[in-house]
This record gives structure tokens, sequence and C-alpha cells, in this order.
């Protein structure tokens, strides 16, 4: 059935690690995808995201939908080659973003309709139409189902709705998308913090059957704790033998208990965003470069990484940028940033492999689990 083959070459208690086979190269699993919304990883080029040790990224259709135009970006030859990566690019689908970004908007069993936050302009987006842009205007590599992400915290009835009207929307996708040799597509889960929901939904993607499965509607809210609970459960309940893919997750804590869990794919704007704004992640924890105390610090991030970013500017010189709000600062950041992400999950594939997450698992809880 499926383009790309998943091959796990070892699990740990329920983690897993392996490679993802797309037509544009390996994706390593766990795998890290770099936010790259509106055809940039924001403040890095593309030779700096493949440095990090990236193997994928992300892309939106809402953003590029409005801005250049998925016409545009198909004339131009498509997004890969619009934004020179030519590694795998994974699609979100637009309706998280549509919910999160666009002003007025109407949910209808056809189709959402929304006005654009960029210039006010209506537009619709059925799951046929999600689809059409991304796999044939935009000719990403793993397309998103268009589906409903509700808002947390969400009366039963309400997440039930969502929840259905996604597997409603999941089947139209997949009928519209068809079979294809080089792109993929994936099912989202929904269902908030019910376990029924999940369950049902699971069911329901897996009849209809898709080339990995995502979980979705977490990280909206209900925090770490809550998040850890669905993921007692969620991944389980999808196929084993198929990726899955955590949409818009996040702290580096998260990573790990999710990895631990069972998930093998994650995207977030984190690491670029918190970079742009001063923090930088370290196997320490968190630290905002802002802080006094780095004025005359001549250690560099990580000494021991091989990211320019990381290894060759001290924190007084990054503490100056940050401070002055220049440039220079977001990107060392942000691709130092990025390049800790891809260590983390490096280092999680090795601890699979070698079958020592706990112990990894353990020592990074006692670092991590504390305030920012
Ligand atoms: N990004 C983060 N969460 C979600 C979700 O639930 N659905 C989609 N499509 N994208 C997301």
């Amino acid at each position: 059935m499926t383009a790309f083959p998943f091959d796990i070459s070892a699990t740990d208690g329920a983690a897993r690690t392996g490679v993802l086979k797309t037509s544009r190269g390996d994706i390593r699993t766990p795998a890290f995808m770099p936010v790259g919304t509106a055809g940039t990883v924001k403040a890095l080029t593309v030779d700096q995201v493949r440095q990090t040790g990236a193997d994928i990224i992300l892309g939106n259709t809402y953003h590029l939908m409005l801005r250049p135009t998925a016409e545009r970006v198909a004339r131009l030859g498509g997004l890969h080659r619009f934004m020179r990566w030519d590694g795998p690019i994974l699609t979100d689908s637009g309706g998280f973003q549509v919910m999160s970004l666009s002003g007025i908007r109407k949910m209808s069993e056809e189709a959402v309709t929304f006005q654009s936050h960029i210039d006010g302009s209506r537009h619709v987006l059925s799951p046929e139409r999600s689809i059409e842009i991304q796999a044939d205007l935009l000719g990403s590599d793993i397309v998103m189902q268009l589906d409903e992400c509700v808002a947390w915290p969400a009366e039963e009835a309400r997440a039930a709705d969502g929840m259905r009207l996604s597997a409603r929307w999941g089947a139209r996708s997949k009928a519209a998308f068809g079979t294809r040799e080089t792109q993929a597509l994936f099912g989202i889960q929904q269902g908030s913090t019910f376990e029924t929901l999940r369950r049902e939904s699971s069911e329901r993607l897996t009849e209809t059957g898709y080339d990995g499965y995502a979980i979705g509607g977490l990280a909206v809210g209900e925090g770490h704790e809550a998040m850890c609970e669905v993921l007692d459960y969620a991944p389980g309940l999808l196929p084993a033998d198929r990726p899955r893919y955590l949409m818009g997750v996040g702290k580096p804590i998260d990573l790990v208990e999710a990895v631990w869990r069972g998930v093998d794919m994650f995207d977030c704007v984190l690491p670029t965003r918190s970079g742009r704004h001063g923090q930088a992640w370290t196997w320490e924890g968190s630290i905002n470069l802002k802080n006094a105390r780095f004025a005359e610090d001549e250690s560099p991030l990580d000494p021991a990484s091989d990211c320019p970013a990381s290894r060759d500017y001290s924190r007084a010189y990054l503490h100056h940028l940050v401070k002055a709000e220049e440039i220079l600062g977001q990107v060392l950041l942000s691709w130092h940033n990025i390049a800790f992400f891809q260590a983390l999950m490096a280092a999680m594939r090795a601890a699979i492999a070698e079958g020592r997450l706990e112990a990894f698992r353990r020592d990074f809880r006692a670092r991590h689990l504390k305030p920012d």
C-alpha cells in the first residue's frame, strides 16, 4: 500500500528507532522536523539547516496558499526547488493554522472558510483542495489530511464532533490523494484528552489506511503532565509498523517523554522562535542570553558540538548581540537550537539502539524537569 518503507531497527520499551525511506532521502527516526512555515526555516539558510543534521523540514499549506500562493510555487517548480531544499518536506494541511491564525472562520461539513491574517481576503479550504495544494502544487513528500483541532479544554461531545469530522475529512483526503509512488499521506488522530475518543479515532484512521499516523490536538494548553497522560495510551492505539508523528511538540523534555512512549516524528517552532527571543536550549536546560550573568562569560553554548553557532561564539558575544537586537543573534541562536534538537534526537536514537533509553530519560528529567 505504502509509498515509503519504514524499517524499525531497534526497540527499547515502547520506543523505536529506524529509518523512513522517502524518494528524497532517508529520515532517521525518532526525527525532529524544523518548521519552515513560509518557505524558510526562519533566520537560517537551507545549508545551515542541513548542517545541523535535519533530514526533513516542514512547510505550511495555510501560509503558502496565501503568499506567494500555491499556484505561483507550482509555476516556479514546486516548493523544493523554490526554497532550495532537496530533502523531504512534510506539509501541514492548514486546518490547525486556520484555527490559530486567521480571523473570522466558519466550519462546515464541506470545508473551512476563513479570512487571511495578511489582508483579510476570504478563502475556502476543503480536504480535496488541501491535498491539491500539498501534493500537486507544492510537491510535498509527506502530505497531511485536513483535520479539525478542537481547542482545549473541550467538552467530550465537542471533542467527539471534531474527531469525527476529522475522520470523515481524512477519508475524503485519502480519496483525493489516491495512490502515489513518491508521496505519502498521513492521517491525524484527534479526541482531545478522552481515551475513548482517541481509540475511536484510531480505529477509523486504520480502517481508511494511511502511510503514517499523526497525533494531533495536543500541546494546545493542557500542559506537560496532561499531555504525557494522553501519550501513555495514544501511540499504542496506532499501527506499530507505520511512523507516528506528534504534531507541534515540543520542549526537549516533551520530546524525550514522547519518544519513550513510542513517538517517531516531531515538529515545533520552539527552537527557532525561542532563538529569536534570546533563549538557548542546552543539555543542562534552557537559558536566556539576555541575562546579565552572561555579559562576560567566554564559554560557548556547547564546546562539544560541531555546529559553529554552538561551538565558536562566546555567551558574552551572544549576550551582546541579543541586547543590541542584532540580526546575527537571532541567526546564531536559531542555528544552535536546531542543532541542539538534532543532537538530542541523535542521542535518543543511539540510546534506543543500545537499550539504555530508560537511563537516558532519568538523567534528562533530572536536568530538565524544573521551571524554565
Ligand atoms: N499542529 C499541531 N497540532 C496540530 C493538529 O492537531 N492538527 C494539525 N493539522 N496540525 C497541528
